[in-house]
């Protein structure tokens, strides 16, 4: 098997869903608001690996032994030589601890930023040189397709880190209706997902002593800066992250410490002292309410992890 990596560009560049379109729809909108998916530009990306190596992050940590220990049940659920496809494959690192169990024939590595992409599947397909490597730089939150001819005996998609927790409970339910639907019939979704627990864990998870989260939040402004000419004072703004218990969900804001506007090709987007520019949710779940979720989106729960302090957990979903 060659170690070369197979690029299939997906990304597409629809009108009225750029980073451009929707910072002047959000700054202009009230409420003010962002997508969460702008964060992970190249340095976004790398900040967001940073902050799974923060002590109080226990998501990446938990949810890597709760694969380490069911690599070989997962193996037995998705059989041999199936497809893994990895929905957000960032680092493409916690796959790492289910293929020797499962020697899947293909992997499929999936995601927005094409940069960390190419580099993470290259090292991957080195490493695993008995793997056919193959990656899609798509936004698969919009649009989802597997190329053709990547298929397997079974596919399995992979969506770790509980990045479902990032859409809304109606947007998630949603999401795995049309992953679904995008699947052949048969297919296994392995997705972890975030417990709700004690609120100071979670709260620490999300403001780290060291500060890299509020890096990660703030870098969006200085994305605005480079990429789109912005006229913004990032240093007039702070981090604020919080857990809103009614709605189960952590949000991430942009306060603005002072009356300012934001300039973006001639319009002026004006922040009140304390005004927000809201950048996240990452929604919170028990393990039943979970099940009972993916059920409405027409999937079976075969089997669901999670670590002795119940932080994290793991699901086995198939699509039949
Ligand atoms: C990717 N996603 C699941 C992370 C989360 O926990 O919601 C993104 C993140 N935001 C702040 N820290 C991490």
């Amino acid at each position: 098997m060659s170690t070369a990596v197979r690029f299939h560009d997906q990304h597409v560049y629809a009108a009225g869903s750029s980073f451009r379109d929707d910072v002047i729809a959000g700054l202009g909108r009230s409420p003010k608001a962002l997508s969460p998916k702008y964060f992970y530009d190249e340095r976004g990306s790398r900040l967001f690996e940073s902050i799974c190596r923060q002590p109080e992050y226990y998501l990446t940590r938990t949810e890597e032994g709760i694969l380490a220990g069911a690599a070989e049940e997962v193996a037995s659920l998705a059989g041999p030589e199936s497809l893994l496809v990895e929905l957000g494959s960032g680092a493409s690192r916690k796959v790492r601890l289910l293929l020797e169990a499962m020697r899947p024939s293909r992997y499929l590595g999936v995601d927005i930023s094409r940069d960390f992409l190419l580099q993470s599947t290259r090292r991957l397909a080195a490493d695993y040189p008995w793997l056919e490597v193959h990656a899609a730089w798509a936004d698969f939150s919009e649009r989802l397709r597997l190329p053709s001819g990547v298929d397997g005996r079974r596919v399995v998609a992979f969506f770790p880190g509980s990045s479902i927790g990032n859409f809304a409970p109606a947007q998630a339910e949603a999401f795995l209706a049309r992953l679904r639907r995008a699947l052949p019939p048969g297919s296994g979704v392995l997705i972890g997902v975030d417990l709700v627990k004690r609120h100071d864990l979670l709260e620490a998870a999300y403001n780290d002593a060291a500060g890299v989260t509020a890096d990660f939040n703030l870098n969006l402004l200085e994305r605005m800066r480079r990429e789109l000419d912005a006229e913004v004072e990032v240093d007039a703004f702070r981090h604020r992250a919080f857990f809103n218990l009614p709605a189960s969900r952590i949000e991430m804001h942009l306060v603005s410490r002072q009356r300012q506007a934001i300039t973006l090709e001639g319009q002026r987007f004006t922040f009140e002292e304390g005004e927000t520019l809201h950048t996240e949710n990452s929604c919170k779940y028990s393990m039943a309410g979970f099940q009972a979720l993916a059920a409405r989106a027409g999937y079976r729960s075969r089997a669901v992890w999670c670590d002795d302090e119940a932080l994290f957990s793991v699901h086995y979903l198939s699509s039949d």
